[in-house]
């Protein structure tokens, strides 16, 4: 097949796995829901159908080996993730774990002898949608999945630990779903951008130079339920006009400086009523620079004037640090191997730092780490109008033979 025949392939298995969604009429597949698992398992059998010894791990991930002849080699993973946000789009995630499916196949196809094992493996959970702590999948394959996370609760109340037993998973052998840090070779994923710029310019694919930082907080501004017709404006605690206030001044910060980002993506007033002042109202703050100081800076300014907006309206403030990620540098020599694949394709080459974070970032901890943007519809992400032609899938997967090839050369030595 050539290299547009190896897209569309890619693209039906993409338009399969978009058909299973825990919700009618959008896509959705979180963290060990029956629609995750009916995903995974179609995942299995693909990579079973290729030739791959597949197996779910503890914590849920779908991994696929293709050995090499040396027992003894160091692992070279190509990953990406099969968990998606709440009406999602069809190739965040999926197109990195497909794309390096048929990357394998071709390997295999060809005999390739491999100088290092390769690891394919959906990660289970990079969004974090359900438990609210991304990279669950990634942490427990580069060994840093802490315990304190197993009591995490999704919106029914269900534990974490309970999905994990349920799903088929051991709380106790976590520990052993991780790749010793001696034995990792590197990482590679393929994403789409998920920004603007590779349409904007219409060039297929980017290298990935580095993946911002990232703090998500919850936080709750308790303030004080009130008749809406008796409490005089001047003896308010209105959660709400505490958190509006908050939305506002967040905004405003970011807006200052081109290299920050700030979203309130999630808003939720306990016992809300048209008649009733808002007390208690959560809300979620996600916080991102590639500036690691003016991340920092940028937080406790934040921080700040969220004490500040709540001593003003007599509200009380809990602030809880979910997940902090310091911004990551991808693998200079691996990227220089992208660089050199990509000049070998005859495409524009471009870099680019990802806003978005990725299972790299926990991977990185660990391993040298590489990504390869796609461009995608005016680069529209977490939206189900989130498309990607398949020429620029066809680029991805000659680019990434290149690179893959490359890398076996370079392990000949
Ligand atoms: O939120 C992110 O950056 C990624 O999509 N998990
Ligand atoms: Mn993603
Ligand atoms: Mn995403």
């Amino acid at each position: 097949m050539d290299y547009l025949q190896r897209a569309k392939k890619i693209l039906q298995r993409i338009d399969e796995l978009a058909a299973i969604s825990e919700n009618d009429g959008f896509i959705t597949r979180t963290y060990g829901t029956p629609a995750f698992l009916s995903a995974r398992n179609k995942i299995a059998q693909w990579m079973k159908e290729t030739g791959l010894s597949s197996r779910v791990d503890n914590i849920g991930n779908i991994r696929g080996k293709l050995l090499s002849n040396n027992p003894a080699a160091k692992t070279f993973v190509i990953a990406s993730h099969i968990d998606t946000v709440i009406n999602a789009g069809k190739f965040d995630g999926p197109l990195g774990v497909l794309a390096g499916l048929d990357l394998l196949k071709n390997l295999i196809q060809l005999k390739t002898k491999l100088p290092f094992h390769i690891e394919l493996i959906g990660f289970s959970d990079e969004e974090g949608c359900r438990f609210h702590s991304t990279y669950l999948g990634s942490k427990a394959v580069a060994g840093c999945f802490d315990d304190h996370l197993l009591q995490l609760k999704d919106e029914s109340g269900q534990e974490l630990a309970a999905v994990i037993e349920a799903n088929g998973g051991h709380i106790a052998e976590l520990t052993s779903d991780a790749i010793p840090k001696d034995e990792w070779l590197g990482y590679y994923e393929i994403h789409i951008e998920q920004g603007p710029v590779l349409y904007e310019k219409n060039i297929p694919v980017a290298v990935v130079t580095g993946i911002a930082g990232q703090y998500r907080a919850g936080i709750i501004f308790n303030g004080e339920n009130g008749h809406a017709g008796t409490v005089p404006m001047t003896m308010r605690k209105d959660g709400l006009a505490c958190a509006a206030e908050f939305v506002l001044a967040v905004e405003k910060l970011a807006q200052q400086y081109n290299d920050v980002v700030a979203t309130v993506g999630k808003l939720h007033i306990i016992h809300p009523a048209s008649n009733v002042i808002p007390g208690e109202v959560i809300v979620s703050l996600d916080l991102r620079s590639d500036n690691e100081e003016l991340l920092l800076s940028s937080y406790e300014s934040i921080k700040k004037i969220t004490a500040e907006i709540c001593q003003k309206r007599n509200c009380v403030l809990e602030w809880n640090l979910i997940q902090y990620n310091k911004p990551v540098i991808c693998d200079t020599n691996l990227s220089r191997m992208l660089v050199e694949s990509i000049n070998k394709s005859g495409h524009e080459l471009v870099t680019l730092v990802s806003g978005a974070g990725h299972d790299a970032v926990t991977i990185s901890t660990v391993a040298p780490v590489s990504m390869l943007f796609v461009k995608c519809f005016k680069g529209i992400s977490h939206n189900p109008l989130e498309n990607v032609e398949p020429e620029d899938i066809a680029v991805a997967i000659e680019v990434s033979d290149n690179f893959i090839h490359e890398l076996i050369k370079t392990n000949n030595l």
